[in-house]
């Protein structure tokens, strides 16, 4: 049987792409998505490229809709191989003085790329722990490192963006959390930066394509038993925390 693969916010961007770079390496993807609409057509795509994939209607800042999903997952195929935590949310489009940030950007955002995070961990570790070599890749961002935000001149120096990057640190102290944890079951939990990329959330203004930036989620969630655990990498390597 396949490895089945849950890749969260897989209707557009790099998600999709992990979906569909995951298909290549025999994954069936478990295609989520919170708008059923969106998601079947996204579906409809990967299969259309020759991928195993399915829909699965996940809004992750919503517990009922994430209960759901497992359920599903469990009647369906009764075991989670990897899971990606791709599905996020930026408020901030610019990089603003913190001071400026208003409280409700901050906790809308921590919501969904923080909270939501938690929540899809928690509610799949039961289906994880029933596979041989359970991963979970939680998609990061160079924004989210506090060695880099901290050096004078380097681009994430001069980006700050109170929801987004404070959010995303968070995401990586997950990362490290719940890969402590899970060492000794032989799930592999870290954190992936795919880079400046070219996605509705960057406004589609620039960066690399979806190929390139998906590559390094893609790694991280078939790594071997010899592959590493709670750290953080770009496509060049590990990143500083
Ligand atoms: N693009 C970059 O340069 C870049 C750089 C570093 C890190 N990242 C990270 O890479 C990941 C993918 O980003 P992207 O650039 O592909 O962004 P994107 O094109 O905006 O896609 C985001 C995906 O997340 C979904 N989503 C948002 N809130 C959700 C929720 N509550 N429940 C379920 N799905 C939800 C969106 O669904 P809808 O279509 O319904 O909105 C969409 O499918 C994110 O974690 C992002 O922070 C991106």
């Amino acid at each position: 049987m396949n490895k089945i693969a849950l890749v969260t916010g897989a209707n557009k961007g790099i998600g999709h792409e992990v979906a569909r770079q995951l298909s290549e390496r025999g994954y069936t993807v478990v295609a989520a998505a919170r708008n059923e609409a969106r998601g079947r057509e996204a579906v409809e795509r990967l299969r259309a490229s020759g991928a195993q994939a399915h829909f699965l209607l996940l809004d992750t800042t919503d517990a009922a809709s994430i209960a759901r999903a497992a359920d599903n997952i469990q009647r369906d195929f009764g075991v989670l191989d990897v899971l990606v935590n791709n599905a996020a949310i930026k408020l901030e489009f610019h990089p603003a003085p913190p001071s400026e940030a208003t409280m409700e950007v901050v906790r809308e955002t921590f919501e969904t790329n923080v909270f939501g995070v938690i929540a899809v961990i928690q509610a799949m570790l039961p289906l994880l722990r029933k596979s041989k070599a359970g991963r979970i890749v939680n998609v990061s961002s160079g924004l989210a490192s506090l060695t880099l935000s901290a050096i004078p001149g380097t681009k994430f120096h001069v980006k700050p963006m109170l929801s987004y990057n404070v959010a995303k640190a968070a995401v990586n102290s997950i990362t490290v959390q719940f890969a402590n944890e899970l060492r000794e079951a032989g799930i592999k939990v870290n954190s992936a930066d795919p880079g400046y990329t070219h996605t509705d959330m960057t406004l589609n203004q620039g960066g690399k394509p979806v190929a390139r930036g998906a590559g390094v989620i893609v790694r991280l969630a078939v790594l071997d038993d010899d592959g590493p655990t709670g750290a953080f990498f770009d496509e060049n390597g590990p990143m500083p925390w």
